[in-house]
C-alpha cells in the first residue's frame, strides 16, 4: 500500500476542513475536498523533529536559529537554483499576514495594489482590510490555460504602488514561465512598482513543469520580496511557519519594523523545528507525494471526460484542481446546490476567486486515491440528471 492511501482520521480534531463543514457549507454529512490542505501525514522526518522537541520541555520564548536559515536557503537552491543570502530573510507565522504586513510597510492607506483574478481569496481580503485600493486584471483563458493580458496588465500598473502575484498560481494551478516573470518584473521596475511573490505552492510542481522564483527571472530584484513556507507542501499549516526574502536591505528593514509594531517577534517553538526537518529531510518525501498526486489527477482527468461540459484546467502544480463548468450552463448557486444537497460534495465555489471564477468549482486532490475516486463519483452525479 502505497504511504498517501492510507486513511487518517482528522475529523474531531479541529480541523478546519473536516471539522468547519456545518458553518461553512450549512451541511455536516459532505466529502470535504475544499480548504487547502492535505489528508496525508508530513514526512517522518518531520514527525521525528517535532517528537524530540516535544520531548524537550518546557515550550518558552524561542528564537528562530541560524541552522533554520541554512536549511531555507539550501531548499531553495538544491530545489529552485536560487542562492539567497542569510541576510535577505524575516520569519512570518503565515503568508497572509506577511502579505498583510508588507502592504501596510510598503505602502500607504489609498495607495493601489493589483492583483490578477480569479485568484486566492485572501489577495482581495488584505489590500481592502488594509485601506489599500485594490485594483485587478483579468487573466484569460485560452484553451484550458490562463494567459496574462498584459497590455491591461501595463496601464494598470501605472497607477499600482505593490503588485501581488500568485506563483504558482492558486486556482489554476498555472506555473508562469520564465519569460513572463521576467516582463512582469521589467514592467514592474519600469513604473516603480513592489512585488509580492507569493510562492507558498512552488515546491508542488508537476514533472512537465518549472518552476522559477520570480526574483530569480527577473534580470533585477531588489523590488521583488518573495514569500515561501513548507506549509503547503509538507501539510504543516497548522505550525504557522513561513519565511520573506527580501534582497534590498531598505526594504527588509521596513518590513521588519512593521511586524515589530505589531507585536510579531518569532516563530512557535514545534513550527521551528517542522520548518527546519522539512526543508532538510524532506525532498524524497515531497518526490513520492508528486507522483501520487500526478496520479490522482489522472484519475480527475479521465473522470470528467465523461461529465459532458466539464473541464479540468490542466495544472503544472498545486493539489488544487480548477474546474470549468460554464458550457454546462448551470449557475453557480444550482451547481453549489446540487453539490451540498445531491452529491455531498463540499467544494470551493469559484466566485469566492473574484471576477473569472464564475463557472468553475476547485475540487482539493490533497487525499488518498480512494477519496479522489469517491469524489469524482460524487461530481458526477451532481452534474447528472438524475
Ligand atoms: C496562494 C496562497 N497563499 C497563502 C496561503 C495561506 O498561507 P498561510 O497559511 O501561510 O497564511 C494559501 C493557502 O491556501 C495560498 O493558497
Amino acid at each position: 500500500m502505497d504511504l498517501f492511501d492510507q486513511k487518517i482520521e482528522r475529523a474531531g480534531t479541529h480541523s478546519v476542513k473536516w471539522d468547519m463543514l456545518k458553518t461553512v457549507f450549512g451541511h455536516e454529512d459532505l466529502l470535504p475536498m475544499w480548504v487547502a490542505d492535505m489528508d496525508f501525514k508530513p514526512p517522518q522526518a518531520i514527525l521525528n523533529a517535532l517528537d524530540k522537541r516535544l520531548k524537550q520541555p518546557p515550550y518558552g520564548y524561542t528564537f528562530v536559529p541560524d541552522s533554520t536559515g541554512k536549511a531555507v536557503a539550501s531548499w531553495l537552491d538544491r530545489r529552485h537554483g536560487w542562492s539567497i543570502k542569510p541576510s535577505w530573510l524575516l520569519y512570518s507565522i503565515g503568508v497572509v499576514p506577511s502579505i498583510s504586513v508588507i502592504i501596510r510597510a510598503l505602502s500607504e492607506a489609498g495607495q493601489q495594489v493589483l492583483t490578477m483574478t480569479p485568484v486566492y481569496t485572501p489577495f482581495f481580503q488584505m489590500v481592502e482590510l488594509n485601506d489599500r485600493k485594490l485594483e485587478t486584471t483579468l487573466l484569460k483563458e485560452i484553451d484550458g490555460r490562463y494567459e496574462i493580458d498584459w497590455a491591461d496588465f501595463e496601464e494598470k500598473l501605472k497607477e499600482t504602488s505593490i503588485f501581488l502575484l500568485c506563483s504558482p498560481h492558486n486556482p489554476s494551478g498555472r506555473v508562469w514561465t520564465e519569460e513572463e516573470l521576467n516582463k512582469m518584473s521589467l514592467l514592474c521596475r519600469e513604473h516603480d512598482v513592489i512585488i509580492i511573490s507569493d510562492e507558498i505552492h512552488s515546491d508542488l510542481i508537476y514533472r512537465h513543469a518549472k518552476h522559477v522564483p520570480t526574483a530569480l527571472a527577473g534580470d533585477l530584484h531588489e523590488h521583488i520580496i518573495t514569500l515561501v513556507a513548507p506549509s503547503k507542501t509538507f501539510n504543516l499549516a497548522g505550525l504557522q511557519a513561513s519565511a520573506i526574502i527580501a534582497s534590498d536591505q531598505e526594504i527588509l528593514e521596513k518590513i521588519k519594523a512593521e511586524q515589530t509594531r505589531l507585536g510579531f517577534f518569532t516563530l512557535n517553538t514545534f513550527g521551528i523545528a517542522a520548518m527546519e526537518a522539512a526543508y532538510t529531510e524532506g525532498e524524497e518525501w515531497l518526490e513520492s507525494l508528486i507522483t501520487y498526486l500526478e496520479g490522482n489527477v489522472s484519475v480527475v482527468r479521465d473522470a470528467l471526460k465523461d461529465i459532458p461540459g466539464v473541464y479540468l484546467i490542466e495544472p503544472d502544480s498545486t493539489y488544487l484542481l480548477w474546474i470549468d463548468y460554464r458550457e454546462t450552463n448551470k449557475t453557480d448557486e444550482e451547481v453549489q446546490n446540487v453539490l451540498l444537497k445531491k452529491a455531498k460534495l463540499a467544494l470551493e465555489p469559484g466566485e469566492k476567486y473574484g471576477e473569472g471564477g464564475q463557472g468553475f468549482v476547485r475540487m482539493n486532490i490533497g487525499c488518498s486515491r480512494e477519496v479522489v475516486r469517491e469524489g469524482v463519483k460524487r461530481l458526477k452525479h451532481a452534474f447528472s440528471n438524475q
